[in-house]
């Protein structure tokens, strides 16, 4: 079975249980300060599984392209990868374990639908802790399926959520392919292997999370009012189950891409463990910067943020690659790649061909850029060498290492192997721990940039989301309705606002801004929500953003007194306050170009 096979069959088969198929969404989420990236398919549902009623109904099922970056040091393994695809269907108050897990179980084993059999499976349920049980309700369902290994494990294991500070969350019941053969060498790794061990015998393929509770900023776990089912299939790796392979990387999904990367390279994948590392690595870094760069919000590479971690996917894999040896005169590598990527995955992903200029654009000068790096990273090297030789212990400093990382952004793995080749070695302690400094300060500017994390729900953020929509209209009005947003990201702290304008703004433009901010907190406007078609809401004078896929039915928020009399409509999932009084003074940090075209204002609530 393709990825394509199966995508169509998840959908159809939860279609066919009354689920309504909704659009996946953006990979950079909205407003959210406490991710960067989508990292599952529940991610732009928080509101709906909060208690929110969702305009397609109580059952839904969808695919979503999602990316982790917590794992990209294992990625090149058998099953880890920084981007994949995430099949989902989810229940708002309607079913909830027993529906859930049989629906998951016909959907495995059916010969109508995957066929796998039963005796290759098993799950994982919650073994309890503090106030809430054991899940023996789960359990119970498992078994009366005929499922017979089932391991209880603690939280870390069958808990989801929230991955930031507040969410929803709850004990999940996880489901495991069993990968070993059974012959001989191949048998589980002991008495106590089971679904979960650690041995890589078993695959998890399928999650089911039965969301329960919402914790709380004071870390309280409040059971929802209605309880909620959120489901999440790895597609790349129920592929590889499907088709009996070992990893990954060996599925259909792989194919092309590996071949245009050995192509490129004049390498061969299958043969050697090292060689194979840096295919894999290439392969999941390009299908991954390729999805960041044709997403329609348009994120390039840059320092900080999303941009920092498209622009390590980047150049780690030109690394890797320069690794094979493609050698000085390669060039325009990764955009060859990215080519066949699109090709692969257009289908499900239109975007990617729609935004392709974009893609190989981006990934050639930044290609281009770090090639550059490298060079001057060589020969600032080569010019300390006859110093470094003096050393008599052929040992370089690791604060000399960090230097040409950090003032050339040359990486450690380079500066080692030129030591290498010179007889040293690099003291990786004191390196380490210079670049441990550095990464506590980007990070926490970054804002957590590699937790997971759900919408900040706190009472702050709130006011600042209420606060972007006055902005995004006190801009429009003064300086025309070009002004449309291309980002938003707000912390409990301030707000950031990217929006389409090609001049710096004036100090008058700025102060007439905040006038009218401040003059509608003031004026204690209601804030109040509707549900309508996306043609209707536009017609009805709401703002959407451009080149964002809509549902067929969206939210449209307004702050005034009634449809007829507002100050601002726009079509966004909320949360926002009730009035717009108590929301503190609003001024303009800051004002400053966020790349071509675009502005960037940081705006503060005191
Ligand atoms: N949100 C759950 C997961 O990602 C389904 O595992």
């Amino acid at each position: 079975m393709t990825a394509d096979e199966l995508r169509d069959k998840y959908i159809k088969f939860f279609v066919s249980r009354g689920h309504a198929q909704i659009q996946g969404k953006s990979l950079l989420p909205e407003n959210d300060p406490t991710v960067l990236f989508t990292t599952a398919g529940m991610h732009p549902l928080v509101p709906y599984l909060l208690g929110e009623e969702h305009p397609a109904g109580k059952r839904l099922v969808d695919y979503q392209k999602c990316i982790r970056t917590g794992d990209i040091d294992s990625v090149g393994d058998a099953s880890h990868l920084t981007f994949f695809e995430m099949l989902g269907n989810w229940s708002l108050g309607d079913y909830f374990k027993e529906g859930a897990i049989k629906m998951s179980y016909e959907f495995l084993t059916s010969p109508e639908w995957l066929n796998i059999p039963a005796e290759k499976l098993g799950v994982t349920v919650f073994e309890g802790e503090g106030d809430v049980p054991r899940d023996d309700e789960s359990a119970a369902v498992w078994k009366e399926l005929g499922i017979s290994r089932i391991a209880y494990l603690p939280r870390e294991d069958n808990w989801w959520g929230p991955a930031g500070t507040t969410g929803p969350c709850g004990p999940d019941s996880e489901m495991f392919y069993y990968m070993g053969r059974g012959s001989e060498g191949d048998e589980p790794c002991g008495d106590d292997c089971k679904p979960g061990c650690s041995c890589g015998k078993w695959l998890e393929i399928w999650n089911d999370v039965f969301m329960q509770y919402n914790k709380n900023a004071a870390g309280e776990y409040i059971p929802l009012a209605r309880k909620c089912v959120d489901t999440g299939m790895g597609i790349e790796r129920t592929v590889t189950v499907l088709t009996g392979k070992a990893s990954v990387y060996d599925t259909e999904i792989f194919a092309p891409i590996i071949a245009a990367i050995e192509t490129a390279s004049n390498s061969k994948y299958g043969q050697d463990g090292e060689t194979d590392r840096s295919i894999r690595i290439i392969a999941d870094h390009v299908r991954s910067a390729t999805f960041i760069l044709g997403d329609p919000k348009a994120v390039s590479p840059s320092n900080v943020g999303a941009g920092y971690v498209l622009r390590r996917l980047i150049r780690r894999a030109v690394r890797h690659g320069r690794k094979l040896f493609l050698g000085e005169g390669a060039r325009n590598f990764l955009a060859a790649i990215a080519g066949v990527v699109i090709e692969k995955m257009k289908g499900a992903y239109p975007e990617l061909l729609e935004n392709k200029a974009r893609i190989i654009e981006e990934l050639d000068k930044e290609e281009a850029k770090f090639m550059e790096t490298l060079q001057k990273g060589e020969h600032e090297f080569e010019k300390l060498l006859p110093n470094l030789l003096k050393n008599p212990q052929k040992i370089m400093s690791g604060r000399l290492a960090f230097k040409l990382y950090d003032t050339y952004g040359f990486p450690i793995e380079l500066t080692e192997e030129l030591a290498r080749e010179q007889g040293m070695t690099v003291n990786r302690e004191e390196f380490d721990d210079a670049f441990k400094k550095h990464q506590e300060l980007s990070r926490s500017q970054s804002g957590q940039a590699f937790k997971g994390g759900l919408g900040d729900q706190g009472e702050m953020a709130v006011k600042y989301h209420t606060a972007t929509h006055l902005l995004h209209q006190a801009l429009r009005m003064t300086l025309g309705n070009h002004v449309a947003q291309k980002g938003s990201n707000i912390t409990a702290e301030r707000l950031r606002f990217d929006f389409v304008h090609d001049a710096p703004m004036t100090a008058e433009q700025i102060k007439k801004i905040e006038g009218i901010v401040n003059e509608q907190i003031i004026k204690d406007l209601p804030v109040f929500m509707e549900m309508m078609g996306i043609e209707e809401a536009k017609a009805s004078g709401a703002i959407a953003l451009f080149g964002e896929k809509y549902e067929s039915q969206v939210k449209v928020y307004t702050v005034g007194n009634s449809a007829a009399d507002f100050f601002s409509r726009e079509v966004c999932g909320g949360p926002h306050v009730e009035k717009t009084g108590n929301m503190g003074k609003f001024s303009i940090q800051k004002e400053q170009s966020s790349s071509a075209g675009v502005r960037r204002i940081r705006a503060v609530l005191e």
